[in-house]
């Protein structure tokens, strides 16, 4: 079965700063063995990305290494208001971490934010990790200052109702939800291997995502490498990786009847571009089998994060082959495409 290049917007490549959790030709040799042909790189990066100097030298080593195409947020911070208007063009967008989580990205005041959500340009992507409240306060402010918002990974009942509230409203919000909200609860992985923005949820939290599907407009895998010995550490930092296991487990779901085929298609390809503004790629495909059955674990994963918070679980659907600009890039489980061989969307 032939589907488009599914394209993720909330990725973590780690480089540069932290290579040995990822770097730019692991994390999109990963992206591309998970079906991915586009990604999004969040700015969380050591020193992260927040003016032109740091996005040029990041989309360089981005253009040296990338297996597959990609854009690179830029992060908001309390002293680049008024600089990153000017790099809007070369971004995939400007992200702003309104909530505690891993990096030293966090705007404090209420103050900042509007002057972010006013000097970002409209019709360029603005995306924010709040949770809960500060979710509530980010659309508020969206609606005040009458502008497109996208929230990223929405993982709790409260959070996708209130989401849906909004959009009934009328409110020009989108939204993302990752694969572990969908599959998992706090249950599932007690520990340091559990650790992640925002938390797992219980099973109220999973069953609302699930009953809302209607309401959510992309599936986003937060791949967020942390290796297996940092994560079991007593300070283990938060984040999954998800890369190449997201579509394995939302064919499985395909299988089982939870989802149509439609449903990925429209969230992990058409709703992204979309709310992106991604360029469509020419002769660009992935051929996937969906009635192969395999065991997700984290031996031969081309993550630099070696383990997966889905080890053992059985999947129904695979990729086999990935076409990007009419080069098999991905056959066979392995990896074909050159570092390089990917371009920037921006
Ligand atoms: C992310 C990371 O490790 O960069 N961690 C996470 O738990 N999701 C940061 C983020 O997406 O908030
Ligand atoms: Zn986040
Ligand atoms: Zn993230």
């Amino acid at each position: 079965m032939r589907l488009p290049g599914l394209i993720d917007p909330h990725v973590h490549m780690r480089e540069p700063g932290a290579t040995y959790k990822e770097d730019w030709a692991s994390g999109t040799a990963a992206a591309v063995a998970g079906g991915f042909t586009q990604i999004l790189a969040m700015p969380n990066t050591e020193p992260p990305v927040v003016d032109g100097a740091s996005l040029a030298h990041t989309v360089s080593l981005a253009e040296a290494k990338a297996h597959c195409d990609f854009a690179q947020f830029l992060g908001a911070t309390a002293e680049n208001v008024h600089q990153t208007a000017d790099c809007a063009d070369q971004s995939a967008g400007l992200k702003l971490y309104l909530d505690q989580t891993y990096g030293p990205l966090r705007l404090e005041s209420l103050d900042l934010w509007k002057a972010h959500f006013l000097a970002w340009p409209k019709d360029r992507p603005l995306v924010a990790h709040a949770e809960g409240r500060s979710m509530a306060a980010a659309i508020l402010m969206a609606a005040l200052t009458d502008r497109p918002l996208h929230l990223a990974h929405v993982a709790t009942r409260e959070e996708i109702l209130l989401v849906r509230a909004a959009k009934e409203k009328g409110l020009k919000v989108t939204c993302e939800v990752t694969p572990h909200h969908l599959f998992l609860t706090s249950a599932d992985l007690p520990g340091g291997r559990g650790e992640v923005r925002p938390r797992l949820g219980s099973d109220e939290d999973v069953r609302a995502l699930w009953e809302n599907l209607a309401v959510i407009d992309c599936f986003a895998t937060d791949h967020a490498p942390h290796t297996a010995a940092e994560k079991d550490c007593p300070d283990p930092p938060p984040g999954f990786p998800g890369l190449e296991t997201a579509l394995p487990l939302f064919l499985t779901a395909v299988s089982e009847g939870r989802l149509t085929l439609e449903d990925v298609v429209l969230r992990m390809s058409d709703n992204v571009r979309k709310i992106f503004k991604i360029p469509t790629q020419p002769d660009t495909w992935i051929e996937v089998d969906l009635d192969a059955k395999r065991e997700i674990t984290a031996e031969g994963l081309y993550s630099k994060a070696g383990w997966t918070p889905f080890e053992g679980w059985q999947t129904r659907g695979c990729v086999q082959q990935v076409v990007l600009r009419g080069e098999t890039v991905f056959q066979h489980g392995k990896v074909l495409a050159q570092p390089g061989f990917g371009n920037r969307i921006r």
